[in-house]
């Protein structure tokens, strides 16, 4: 639940970061004022208005009438509206599927209401922007992160599609807009798992964000309460994965796994990935992004953990796992301090006095981080080890989370230092997105993407 209190804290922190965009932008002057920001908010949008192409009045969208049902392509429904200072209207084309399309629907959850449109990512061209200074302008080539699943105006399977500017990513022209729609969902569910959840710091990777640093000198009345520990408390900073420390993910064919591990490299991280070698061995083994220090077979559970723990002597303290609680209680078992008494220097770790804060860098010493992104094992954490759930909505939440997320993804693209995971398949049209996301039930699309055009 959230406070009311940090509710109006953050649109405060959104208002404080509007002013601050502003000036920070070739000079412009923020027209705002606390005492008159809606009314200020809706001039800004009516004057962006005018160099805009109008976008039309109704438009096709896929709408869920109903839980296990399909959705229903829907014809003269809205476009919806730009509400605030920092949003822009993208026309979608090409639509990213992602799990949560169809196990929302199936197993019922985060459906906020009904009918409800759906649609967790999209790239597209903007069409309309509001009057406050940013980097996007008409035209631009983007990919657009829906992390706000109960807005919407913010869902993709609509012919034109809300985003927040610091919820959106300009495309280098080398990326079709089928690669571009990919990769954002897991690319802010990758960096936020590693950044805030191992702590981990991307300053070095083209000035990425130090998101442990960023998220503390935000009020943590900014961040909703279910979510504020997890962000605060969860790691401590001499605990912090850095370069050189291992990184397990189990489920390493999914797109999640792909980005974590192509920003954990680039953060100098060793890695491990856990996948069905059959399917994936060669391809990832060979892939120069995403080849792991070690790959292991997932089929004989128990075998993956000895392989894991026999190879890193209990030095493997960040596991991330993509696929679900039976996986993760495996992958806990691989994880330190669990295996400290399965070498002579865990042996010794085991009698040594709790370290402070100050404690030099001993992996030995230190927690080990479970971080599930499907789910977590069903017992409690074991003493020496946290779990971790990451906190996806500090996306759209914090906006300078977001924007600070989203300005690296630029420059990493920019660079071809991230690359978009494998298309699959591409489907057509928005009537087509039932048939994928029954392939995706079927367990058919695996390793990659399955992407529909607009
Ligand atoms: N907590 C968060 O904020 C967050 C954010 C993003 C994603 N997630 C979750 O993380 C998981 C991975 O997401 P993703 O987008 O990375 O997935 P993805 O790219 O679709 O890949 C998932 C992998 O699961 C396997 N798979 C495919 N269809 C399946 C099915 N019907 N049943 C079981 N397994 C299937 C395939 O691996 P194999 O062929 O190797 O078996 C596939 O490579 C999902 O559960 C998603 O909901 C959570």
């Amino acid at each position: 639940m959230r406070s009311g209190g940090g509710s109006f804290l953050r649109k405060m922190s959104l208002h404080k970061f509007r002013k601050s965009a502003s000036l920070s932008n070739s000079g412009a002057r923020d027209e705002t004022s606390d005492s008159d920001t809606a009314s200020t908010q809706q001039e800004a949008i009516a004057v962006a208005d005018k160099p805009s192409t109008v976008p039309p009045e109704t438009q096709k969208v896929l709408l869920l009438h109903a839980v296990r049902q399909p959705y229903q392509l829907t014809e003269n429904y809205p476009v919806p509206k730009l509400e605030s200072a920092h949003e822009v209207l993208v026309r979608a084309q090409a639509i990213g599927l992602n799990p949560i399309d169809w196990k929302a629907p199936d197993f019922n959850f985060a459906i906020p209401e009904l009918p409800y449109i759906s649609g967790r990512e999209l790239a597209g061209e903007v069409v309309q922007v509001s009057g406050a200074p940013s980097r996007l302008k008409i035209n631009d080539r983007v990919l657009a992160i829906s992390t706000d699943y109960r807005d919407l105006r913010k869902a993709a399977y609509q012919e034109y599609v809300v985003a927040f500017d610091y919820n959106t990513v300009r495309l280098p022209a080398a990326l079709t807009a089928e690669q571009g729609s990919t990769l954002g969902v897991a690319f802010v569910a990758a960096a936020l798992a590693l950044g805030v959840c191992a702590g981990l710091d991307f300053s070095s990777v083209l000035e990425g964000p130090d998101l442990y640093s960023l998220i503390r000198n935000v009020s943590p009345d900014l961040i909703a309460q279910d979510i504020r520990s997890e962000c605060l408390d969860s790691i401590r900073s001499h605990e912090r994965a850095r370069s050189g420390d291992w990184l397990a993910v189990w489920g390493g064919s999914s797109t999640s796994a792909n980005l974590t591990i192509q920003l954990a490299k680039l953060a100098g991280l060793k890695t491990v990935a856990v996948v069905d070698k059959a399917k994936h061995g060669l391809r990832l083994a060979n892939h120069h992004a995403i080849r792991t220090d070690l790959l292991v077979d997932s089929h004989d559970p128990a075998r993956a953990v000895e392989i894991i723990r026999a190879n890193l002597k209990g030095k493997l303290r960040f596991g991330i796992d993509v696929r679900g609680r039976e996986s993760a209680a495996s992958l806990l078992q691989a994880l330190s301090p669990d295996n400290l008494g399965s070498d002579s220097d865990g042996a010794a770790a085991r009698d040594a006095p709790p370290s402070p804060p100050s404690t030099p860098h001993d992996s030995s010493l230190l927690s080990a981080h479970l971080i599930g992104l499907t789910g977590l094992p069903k017992q409690a954490a074991p003493e020496g080890t946290l779990f971790h759930t990451v906190p996806i909505k500090l996306f759209h939440e914090v906006p300078e989370v977001g924007e600070a997320l989203v300005s690296w993804l630029e420059r990493l693209l920019a660079a071809g230092l991230v690359q978009p995971p494998e298309i699959i398949d591409v489907e057509d049209g928005l009537e087509s997105i039932n048939t994928g996301l029954d392939r995706m039930r079927k367990g058919e699309i695996s390793g990659g993407k399955l992407v529909v055009k607009v």
